[in-house]
């Protein structure tokens, strides 16, 4: 019979000591390290809508009475709804549970064992991640000193095991996006180009309707962070027509859950006031970069996006985020070789603002 030591041997060798994702711990769990109230706490860690989601969605879901049955596995009134607000051909979209799901969707539709994927860090490290599950090669090409991307290094990279490029725009944490001319040349480079405009709504400027123009392009998109439901999960991409039947097929089959689907469809029926929200955040996300120019210690990058990332220029960034966190103020901080003390503070509502400033003008 197998022991505990036997079935452990047999976990995949790749796997066993990879390096877990950092993944955000919920309010309550923060809370219980600061000695503030949680209703006197602020949120800033996870690039999330501090304004929630749209009232309809929350009303949707109170009345919905078909929680017993499965979702519809091909997506159809979702995919039409998507195409509408995308302006992109339904067929050419997939949904899933949060873009995190396109991400490993994607790697598995393509990723054989010692496949490339090239990851350009600092970066999302859901990249990275689902790469190393999937059995392929991490090819790490980090970014300049001003996080746009080194293309001469990028170009030598590639090789004929080279498959995928993931590139975040506007990218998570350093907020900058790709211009489209390095889009067009990565896309001549014979590999398949993911663009992850996650936090596009932010930004303004999309590469959607490139898709149909480019066999190698896929853009991955997300309801997490200017739908405010990052709690439900929902994301979708946009890819090339010939692709999207294999990713139907490989997908789980009930991957855009009956809540997630009520809540997508119901926040592109009030998309007038979910732009409030973003225009919101997009004012506030000015105010906090101008704000935290005021500090010598600290170096702010301009960000098109819904959070703002700072070098912490002669202390650690590590007691910068304890310090924070103690007062009920949560962000992120980074210590690794790409990133050394620097943090990221996610655009909270007008009231968070000041709260930040006034505790790092205490340090
Ligand atoms: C660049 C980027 N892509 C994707 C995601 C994941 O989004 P989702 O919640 O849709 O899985 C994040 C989340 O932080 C992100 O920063």
């Amino acid at each position: 019979m197998l022991n505990a030591v036997d079935v452990e041997n047999m976990v995949r060798s790749g796997l066993r000591h990879m390096k877990a994702y950092t993944p955000v711990d919920p309010v309550e769990v923060l809370t219980k390290r600061a000695t503030a109230k949680k209703d006197k706490t602020a949120k800033l860690d996870g690039n999330e809508n501090p304004y929630g989601c749209s009232p309809r969605v929350q009303k949707a879901l109170s009345s919905y009475r078909e929680f017993n049955r499965y979702p519809d596995p091909d997506q159809r009134e979702v995919r039409r709804a998507l195409a509408r607000y995308t302006g992109a051909n339904p067929h050419t979209i997939v949904a899933g549970a949060g873009s995190d799901d396109l991400i490993d969707i994607v790697l598995r539709l393509f990723i054989e064992p010692g496949d490339k994927v090239i990851n350009c860090p600092p970066t999302f490290g859901m990249y990275p991640f689902c790469t190393t599950i999937t059995g392929g090669s991490v090819v790490s090409i980090p970014r300049k000193n001003d996080f746009s991307l080194d293309m001469p290094s990028i170009r030598k990279a590639v090789d004929d095991r080279t498959k995928i490029i993931f590139i975040a725009s506007p990218n998570n944490p350093s907020g900058n996006q790709v211009p489209e001319s390095e889009v067009r040349d990565l896309l001549n480079l014979d590999m398949i180009v993911v663009v992850d405009e996650a936090y596009v709504e932010f930004s303004g400027s999309s590469l959607t309707s490139m898709v149909s123009r480019h066999a190698n392009l896929i853009v991955l998109r997300t309801f997490s962070k200017w739908a405010g439901i990052a709690g439900l999960r929902a994301g979708y991409g946009i890819c090339p027509l010939n692709i999207v039947p294999y990713m139907m097929k490989i997908k789980q089959p009930y991957n855009i859950n009956l809540a997630a689907q009520v809540a997508i469809l119901e926040s592109l029926n009030d998309i007038d006031y979910l732009q409030k929200t973003v225009k919101a955040m997009v004012a506030e996300r000015n105010i906090l970069f101008k704000s935290l120019q005021q500090f010598k210690w600290l170096r702010p990058y301009p960000s098109a996006a819904n959070f703002i990332l700072c070098a912490v220029l002669d202390r650690s960034a590590r007691d910068v985020y304890l310090e924070l966190q103690k007062r009920g103020i949560f962000i992120r901080y980074f210590d690794m070789p790409e990133l050394q003390d620097y943090i990221r503070i996610s655009v909270g509502k007008p009231e968070d603002t000041p709260a930040v400033i006034a505790a790092l003008q205490d340090m």
